[in-house]
């Protein structure tokens, strides 16, 4: 889930010293989101209506206890089968801030907001976002540039839905351009540097496949990918299968589900009584767990990159491995009928916590396949989100 985040930090170009600008594009629950309420029905304990926007996604207060619900019934999307798209709960409105500085990446929780140049948050930060605050913060160091250069661009028309997949990001993608080659433009003319994380590569991607190589050629100087997520992920898949309805009703989480590409036809993924589930079986999957939505949702957005068509720009291809605590899941096993995380077993295996070791080197696929250079990272150790802060990473950059 994300949003694209547009910063002009640079970066140094070792070939001839140019500075680039840089488009930062977050990864998974890497922006915030703000909702107002005008529900006719809720718990008793969560709030109907509300006079404004109010921070959504994430806001810990929301996150606590009993109010978790509420959290879970303003964030869920509803699908329309017919015309192939997700929906707002009804009598929710959202809308994403900050488009244009990088705050609202750095802390997903507006109450704990501080100056990245300090690196003193106020009170005790628990989301592990914090590690992308030093990757920001230490790329505005090494591009000498105090505070930032930041573009004010009119944040509406540059957001997309956090927990939405490509597919219904065609407005998103028109303003991404745009704001690539306005970019370019304000910078002297100079090529632009994508950075993504997570989920921020495969979209990415997605958007570099559709556009024309002279353009690409003209605008981009190159790709850098931190952990993408090149062929799903185990882990999206114990998020469907644990009950947690925001995450279940998710685009984004269905994309991510593991690619046939990846996964072969005799690799079991869920194991049940008397069923087992490989990359071939998530229509039974799906209609097992009671989603037929998801199902749909699935077809609509398992295309989107699967072909894995070479981007057409270099790329640095950086990721972690054999991350330990934890590892990475790779098989689900479900000890009763039951879809709860209390009969969950999880068989671990490598990758970077988050995903699996062949899907982060999905990117290798695209070597010989396109004249632009594919640069390869792997680091031991760098945890998916940790990998935002790594010091190898940073010197790298
Ligand atoms: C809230 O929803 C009700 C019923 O749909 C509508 O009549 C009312 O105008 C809405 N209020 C606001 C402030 O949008
Ligand atoms: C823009 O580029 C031109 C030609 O390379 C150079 O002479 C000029 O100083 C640059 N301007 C800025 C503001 O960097
Ligand atoms: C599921 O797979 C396990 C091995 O992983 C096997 O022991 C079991 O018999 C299989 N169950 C079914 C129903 O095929």
């Amino acid at each position: 889930m994300f949003r694209l985040m547009i910063v002009s930090f640079m970066v140094v170009n070792c070939e001839c010293k140019i500075l680039n600008p840089v488009i930062l594009v977050p990864g998974d629950g890497g922006s915030q989101i703000e909702a107002k309420l005008n529900k006719s029905t809720a718990n008793p304990w969560c709030d109907l209506h509300t006079k404004g926007y109010y921070n959504l996604w994430v806001n810990q207060e929301e996150l606590f206890f009993l109010t978790v619900d509420c959290f879970t019934d303003n964030m869920r999307l509803v699908y329309d089968q017919h015309k192939h798209v997700t929906r707002n709960s009804p009598g929710v409105e959202t809308r994403i801030p900050g488009w244009g500085h990088t705050k609202t990446v750095e802390w997903l929780d507006p109450e704990r907001v501080t100056d990245v140049y300090t690196n003193k948050p106020n009170q005790g930060v628990t989301f592990q976002i914090c590690s992308r605050t030093f990757l920001v913060g230490q790329l505005k160091d090494a591009s000498g540039i105090k505070g930032g250069r930041f573009l004010d661009m009119h944040s509406d028309h540059l957001t997309f839905h956090p927990l939405k997949a490509p597919n219904e990001f065609a407005d998103f993608f028109k303003n991404f351009k745009a704001l690539i080659e306005e970019t370019y433009t304000l910078n002297n003319n100079t090529k632009v540097v994508l950075l993504g994380h997570s989920m921020g590569n495969p979209t990415t991607l997605y958007f570099l496949n559709h556009q024309p190589q002279a353009w690409k050629d003209k605008f981009i100087q190159s790709f850098i990918s931190l952990a993408g997520v090149w062929g799903g992920s185990v882990k999206s898949l114990i998020l469907l299968a644990t009950v947690r309805q925001q995450q279940r009703s998710m685009p984004s989480t269905a994309w991510l589900m593991p690619s046939d590409k990846f996964w072969g036809k005799d690799e079991i993924l869920v194991e049940r009584p008397g069923r087992n589930y490989t990359v071939h079986d998530f229509k039974q999957l799906f209609t097992d767990m009671n989603l037929i939505d998801g199902w749909h949702i699935r077809k609509d957005t398992a295309n989107l990159i699967r072909s894995l068509t070479p981007p057409g720009v270099e790329v640095h291809c950086i990721h972690g491995h054999d991350v330990q605590t934890p590892q990475t899941p790779e098989k689900l096993v479900f000890k009763g009928h039951m879809w709860n995380d209390k009969q969950l077993n999880v068989k671990m295996g490598d990758g970077d916590g988050t995903v699996n070791i062949r899907s982060l080197k999905g990117c290798l696929h695209w070597q010989g396949k396109q004249p632009q250079k594919i640069y390869h990272l792997p680091i031991e150790g760098a945890d998916h989100m940790e990998i935002l802060g790594n010091k190898d990473v940073i010197a790298y950059l």
